[in-house]
């Protein structure tokens, strides 16, 4: 249900009458056929398969069941209750994993979840061979791998005992982050600092210009410049991942995710959805980067559901049988161009679009959503002597150094990244002087903008405040806050 993993508790009961077996417990197709894996299974494993009639209780009744990660309980409970093992063990584990037809088990999605659940409730789980890593990315929890049926009951029995799986998996972050340097961008110091300002406070990004001048570039050098994660957003990126298509892996655990979906993606695809809720690109960028490029290229209709989970971090998909909670705090980075041919403001006046055309590409992005965007940013076309010229470039690691020496004054004042504060906390830690109150008001009239902006320019100021170290904002912070929403406004 959304990330949660749900106990569910298996009975099993044998009477005498017909050989039968059911299942009940609103059980999906797949469940179903866990009755036919489950018989071989056994039977291949050397087990006899009750010649009675069996009966199977999925509980709770009224919670839908999918998938073969029922299997192993399955099959334990039948052994159970045949007293083919011996059954007084085995409320100590929660099982989890489908079977092939010889006993083998399969990997399943979305063990992390489930071992997290496991260790809460202070029991053992025991997951197949392949999920062993991921499961035991859940610190405190008691892992036991296994490859076939077998490996259990000689467990049980104590005739093999497994042994409880560890990793002390640290994947080389740095490996994964500089690919790509922020160093390899010439020029675009103004695009440089805003992608600085957005990666220490959180904050959402559009950049705007015409084609080939690093748009694209920029934005996919921005997980270099992030700050690690704490041990528990590493720990609920991954477990979306664990639940969606794809699955985890390893060797992403505690790097930013970045998502950049095609413009042709459906509303499922970003947003999540499904007959059983799995969660889309917004949440698979959960605590990292949405980059969406060519925005108005997009649906219009999808994006606009982003504008929910981009005030609240988090999206409700509703089905009429349950609703499932996804997290989905996302970092929004987009391009665009700023007319259909791509020129319009261009040096050399190439831009053919009439002013009609101009205005049903920008509509395509509306008001509230461009409200929700921090910093607007224009990335011009660069003379090609400066292009050549430019080699002194900072480091995507220089830049990573400051990000995260800001972003530590914002987690000591208020425990969050500066995106997150809420109107009361901006109360408390974004105060101006006189002065400066007069200038924020003035320019919110003079760009028509709302109150929304109001405290989103605050949260800009206040980062750029900790990215020189103040302990308060500073007309010049307020003024750099201010720039970045100048552009929302600009006659096209
Ligand atoms: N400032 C720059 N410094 C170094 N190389 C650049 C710069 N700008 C553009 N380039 C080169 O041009 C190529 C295209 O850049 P990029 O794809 O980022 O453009 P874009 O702004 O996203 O364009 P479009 O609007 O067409 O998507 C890059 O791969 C790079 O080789
Ligand atoms: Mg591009
Ligand atoms: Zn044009």
């Amino acid at each position: 249900m959304g990330i949660q993993a749900l106990p569910v508790t298996i009975e099993v009961h044998l009477t005498n009458g017909l050989p039968r077996l059911s299942i009940v417990g609103l059980p999906e197709t797949a469940v179903k056929e866990s009755q036919d894996r489950v018989r071989s299974a056994l039977i291949n494993s050397q087990f006899e398969f009750p010649l009675q009639r069996v009966t199977i209780n999925l509980a709770p009744a009224d919670l839908p069941k999918e998938g073969g990660r029922f299997d192993l309980a399955i099959a334990l409970g039948i052994l159970a209750a045949s007293r083919q093992i011996p059954s007084d063990d085995l409320s100590h584990y929660e099982f989890v994993g489908e079977l092939a037809l010889n006993g083998d088990l399969r990997p399943v999605r979305g063990v992390l979840p489930m071992a997290l659940e496991a260790r809460d409730a202070q029991r053992q789980v025991v997951v197949p061979y392949d999920n062993a890593t991921e499961a035991s990315m859940v610190s405190g929890a008691s892992i036991l791998p296994v490859k076939h049926l077998l490996d259990f009951c000689l467990h049980l029995q104590n005739i093999t005992p497994i042994i409880p799986y560890c990793t002390e998996h640290t994947p080389d972050s740095a490996t994964v982050y500089h690919i790509a340097d922020l160093s390899d961008v010439r020029g675009q110091y103004h695009a440089k600092r805003a992608l600085e300002v957005a990666a220490a406070g959180g904050h959402n990004l559009l950049m705007m210009g015409p084609p080939g001048t690093g748009k694209t570039m920029l934005a996919s050098r921005m997980p270099g410049i992030l700050p690690p994660m704490a041990e528990n957003e590493a720990l609920e990126t991954a477990t979306v991942a664990s639940i969606a298509v794809g699955g985890f892996d390893a060797d992403l655990w505690g790097i930013r995710p970045f998502r950049a979906p095609h413009h042709t993606a459906s509303g499922v695809a970003l947003v999540g959805g499904g007959s059983h809720p799995r969660p889309g690109e917004i949440s698979r960028a959960h605590n990292g980067i949405l980059f969406l490029d060519e925005l108005p290229e997009f649906d219009k209709r999808v994006l606009e559901v982003l504008r929910e989970p981009m005030e609240s971090g988090y999206i409700i998909i509703s089905r009429a049988a349950h609703q499932a909670e996804f997290p989905a705090n996302f970092q929004l980075v987009a391009a665009m161009n700023p007319c259909p041919c791509g020129y319009r403001g261009d040096s050399n006046n190439r831009c053919q679009c009439n002013p009609q055309q101009v205005n049903r590409y920008r509509s395509k992005i509306s008001g509230p959503l461009l409200d929700r965007i921090d910093l607007h940013i224009e990335v011009p076309n660069l003379p090609r002597a400066e292009l050549r010229q430019d080699r002194t470039s900072e480091s995507s690691a220089d830049v990573r150094a400051r990000v995260i020496a800001a972003r530590e004054i914002q987690i000591q004042r208020c425990g969050k990244q500066n995106s997150l504060l809420s109107s009361k906390d901006i109360d408390s830690h974004c105060r101006l002087k006189e002065n400066d109150e007069r200038l924020l008001d003035t320019a919110i009239e003079q760009l028509g903008l709302s109150a929304r902006a109001w405290y989103r320019i605050l949260k800009v100021a206040r980062t750029i405040a900790d990215l020189s170290n103040s302990e308060n904002i500073q007309t010049s912070h307020l003024t750099e806050a201010i720039t970045y929403r100048r552009l929302e406004r600009k006659k096209i």
